[in-house]
């Protein structure tokens, strides 16, 4: 963060609540948030499944330590996620709730009553948050549909109705919506399905602030270099439009997938520092954005290695420090790109 603050910019982290995990619990990984983070967020505990076990329950324990410690040590929060349009990842009640015999005014008093209980409990501890988190279809640039917003009249109408009850109940707050769409080549119908939506919020005049470029960006092979140079024109051109639409832009969850470089460790970190670093050259050239978060800080703990592993099974290493809490190549890339910016 100390070389990010000078450009006017701000590096963080996500955050777990694991006592033995990426959390302020376990010292060795709080030691790391210390050094370089000025703002942080939860890896996954503001989501509903977390925060929200029954339709008439709330647990905030697990999410108000990570925001006690961020208050303690005088960092910046963020808030991720108000709602989750994918069905696998909001609670299994919500499927199976009974919406009644007026479906649309039930979906949005459960979406009205959440995110007002939220931002109301943290007020301004809670800088920015993720109103709305991966509406989307990768594939085909489609809207996805839950049972909350098909009880609600449609999905557009669902993420127009979460924006404006967090802009009434939080008018303090950045509001993002944030996906990860990349900018890799099997993202074009990804990212042009953001850019319809970001268009209809416009059109709309739903208020949202910023989009929140999650970045977990993918290596391609042992040579990055001229794959990320071939990527830069699309995402120049994708970065364009959502700023000339009036959008901030910030890096939200960025981490590092190294696939196809070689299994020995240090070409491994020197190609993910290299790809690193030619992304965050590109993207934060833009001058509105301020903040680069990281999702997560070492690679012990990283989600990538159970989602994804590598086809060799050699451990994932994505993050700025390793398995030892040692900083890394990309730890450094990173530091340049800020600190260039
Ligand atoms: O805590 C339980 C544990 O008790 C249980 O034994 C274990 C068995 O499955 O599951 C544990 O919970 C897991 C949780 O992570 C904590 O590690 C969940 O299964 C697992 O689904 C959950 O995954 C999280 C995922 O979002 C889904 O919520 C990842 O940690 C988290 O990194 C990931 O983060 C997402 C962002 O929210 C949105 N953008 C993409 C990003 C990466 O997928």
């Amino acid at each position: 963060d100390a070389v990010a603050r000078p450009i006017g910019a701000r590096f963080g982290s996500a955050l777990s609540s694991r006592p033995q995990g990426a959390s302020a619990d376990n010292p060795r990984y709080a030691a790391l948030l210390r050094a370089d983070c000025g703002v942080l967020v939860a890896e996954n505990e503001m989501k509903w499944q977390h925060l929200r076990p029954a339709p008439d329950r709330f647990d905030f324990a697990a999410f108000d330590r990570i925001a006690d410690f961020a208050t303690r040590e005088h960092m910046a929060l963020r808030g991720h996620n108000l709602l989750w349009q994918r069905r696998k990842w909001m609670p299994r009640w919500l499927e199976a709730h009974d919406f009644g015999a007026r479906p649309a005014t039930e979906a949005a008093r459960l979406l009205r009553e959440h995110i007002e209980t939220v931002t109301r409990r943290y007020g301004t501890r809670i800088t920015s948050y993720d109103v709305v988190n991966e509406a989307v279809t990768p594939e085909t640039g489609a809207l996805e549909e839950t049972a909350l917003s098909q009880a609600l009249g449609g999905t557009e109408a669902t993420l127009d109705l979460a924006f404006r009850t967090a802009r009434a109940a939080a008018p303090h707050a950045e509001l993002v919506y944030n996906d990860y769409m990349s900018w890799e080549p099997g993202n074009a119908a990804h990212r042009a399905g953001v850019l319809r939506l970001l268009e209809g919020f416009r059109r709309r005049g739903t208020p949202v602030d910023a989009l929140g470029l999650q970045s977990h960006i993918v290596t391609a092979g042992s040579d990055t270099a001229p794959s990320a140079r071939a990527y830069e024109g699309e995402w120049r051109r994708f970065l364009d439009a959502v700023t000339a639409m009036g959008y901030r832009l910030l890096i939200t969850e960025f981490d590092v997938r190294d696939n196809g470089l070689p299994v020995e460790v240090a070409a491994r970190d020197r190609g993910v520092a290299d790809y690193a670093r030619r992304y965050l050259d590109v993207t934060l050239s833009y001058p509105g954005l301020r903040d680069v978060l990281a999702w997560g800080l070492c690679d012990r703990f990283s989600w990538i290695g159970p989602f994804e592993p590598r086809p060799d099974k050699a451990p994932r290493r994505p993050c700025p420090y390793d398995v030892d809490y040692c900083p890394k190549p990309l730890h450094a890339a990173i530091a340049r790109a800020l600190a260039e910016a």
